[in-house]
């Protein structure tokens, strides 16, 4: 697995971050790592968004890009620093920009079409999104049936109620979300729950 991928996925939690103020990277990253975290994905939905890659970029942190879904924004992703792209969406053109750049990419698939056209690209691992809608870690059991070799890091709609369910899966890599890094928390500037919300995300990845 490529390095980058690795290390994101080792605690088994991706924090999946929308900042629109890129003077809380500093202490967002901070308080992730206190928690134990080793990475995070800063979502394109802000405009800040790059300049917040390009902070966090020189962090403790792996620091992915996500909710990419032009070839336009991987290309700006990458030069702010992304480390790993993340899509809602499978794009093949935004897949293959990244494997070209070599940079690992977690496409969002929602059916088994979906994932064998990424598998079929070359991807190391897909997004299930959004999981819980789509079925949840049921889903990911029935799909790995037909493609053992598939690895999943499953986003969308998840939390400490449901991680359990994801994280007892091997072909689980990592579970992403946005429950320890909430927006009310970011805008209330609460570090201290962070670290507390990611502390114990952490510690159901390592029982997982
Ligand atoms: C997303 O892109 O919205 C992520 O998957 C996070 O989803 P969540 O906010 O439901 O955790």
């Amino acid at each position: 697995m490529t390095d980058a991928l690795a290390r994101a996925c080792r605690p088994r939690i991706l924090p999946v971050a929308t900042v629109a103020d890129v003077a809380i990277a500093a202490p967002l990253a901070a308080a992730l790592a206190a928690g134990g975290a080793t990475s995070i994905e800063v979502t394109f939905r802000t405009e800040a968004a790059p300049r917040v890659i390009a902070a966090l970029a020189n962090s403790d942190l792996v620091v992915g890009a996500g909710t990419i879904r032009t070839v336009a924004q991987v290309d700006e992703a990458i030069a702010a620093g992304a480390q790993f792209i993340v899509t809602p969406a499978l794009d093949d053109a935004v897949v293959e920009r990244c494997l070209d750049a070599g940079v690992p990419v977690l496409p969002g698939i929602a059916t088994a079409t979906e994932l064998a056209r990424a598998l079929a690209l070359g991807v190391e691992a897909v997004k299930l999104f959004p999981a819980e809608p789509l079925g949840g870690a049921a889903l990911i059991s029935a799909l790995t049936g037909p493609f053992p070799e598939a690895r999943f890091v499953p986003t969308g709609g998840l939390g400490a109620h449901n991680a359990a369910g994801y994280l007892r899966l091997p072909q689980v890599l990592a579970i992403g979300g946005s429950w320890m890094v909430a927006s009310k928390l970011l805008a209330a500037r609460d570090w201290d729950a962070v670290r507390r919300l990611t502390a114990e995300a952490i510690a159901l990845g390592a029982q997982g």
